[in-house]
């Protein structure tokens, strides 16, 4: 979907599809030469990480396996609700495994710090995280976020991912979602 499709749904666009792109690209270059000779497994938090999961794993010159989980968060709300549960796990067992968290965004930072602790006491060597978008404004607790795209303003936001109740996830670009939609 493109700008034309939902643009009365939008309030803008934040930032264009090339721009994640080359982001993307700029995020893959950095984790190739940390993990040069490892055997790395991706991590994806559905559904949202779905598009940058897909980029950035291409993107990688780097053998990687990818596992997915979901986790609740939101709802169809746009509040972090900051009851995390999981709705499905992981296949993969994390013993000794470098695990790269990969995310579409950092609101609050509630679901990524749980997530974060949830799979080191599975016994993995390493758990690092790489987000496309990270909300400073927003955070009510500190995530260390190794790799991190863009920081955005405290607005709710759609699109490569992104949903509200389910919605623009396939808008190519991002855009801050006009309040009349929610409102
Ligand atoms: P957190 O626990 O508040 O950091 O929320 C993280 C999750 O909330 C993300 O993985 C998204 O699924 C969702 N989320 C947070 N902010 C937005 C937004 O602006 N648009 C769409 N989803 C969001």
């Amino acid at each position: 979907m493109d700008y034309q499709d939902i643009a009365a749904d939008l309030e803008s666009v934040l930032i264009t599809e090339d721009e994640i792109h080359a982001k993307i690209a700029e995020l893959a270059r950095r984790i190739e030469t940390d993990y040069a000779g490892e055997k790395l497994l991706l991590v994806g938090v559905l559904k949202g990480a779905v598009m940058v999961m897909a980029d950035l794993a291409r993107e990688l010159h780097l053998p990687i396996e990818m596992d997915w989980m979901a986790v609740s968060s939101y709802g169809s709300g746009t509040q972090s609700s900051g009851v995390v549960r999981i709705l499905k796990d992981l296949d993969s067992d994390l013993h000794g495994r470098k695990v790269l968290i990969v995310e579409d965004i950092i609101d609050s930072g509630l679901t990524l710090s749980w997530l974060r602790g949830n799979l080191e006491s599975r016994g993995a060597e390493s758990v690092e995280i790489c987000a496309l978008l990270r909300k400073p404004d927003a955070a009510k607790v500190i995530v260390d976020v190794k790799y991190e795209g863009f920081q955005i303003p405290n607005a709710f936001v759609v699109g490569y991912g992104l949903d509200y109740a389910e919605k623009y996830r396939n808008f190519r670009d991002i855009g801050v979602l006009a309040p009349h939609v929610y409102a």
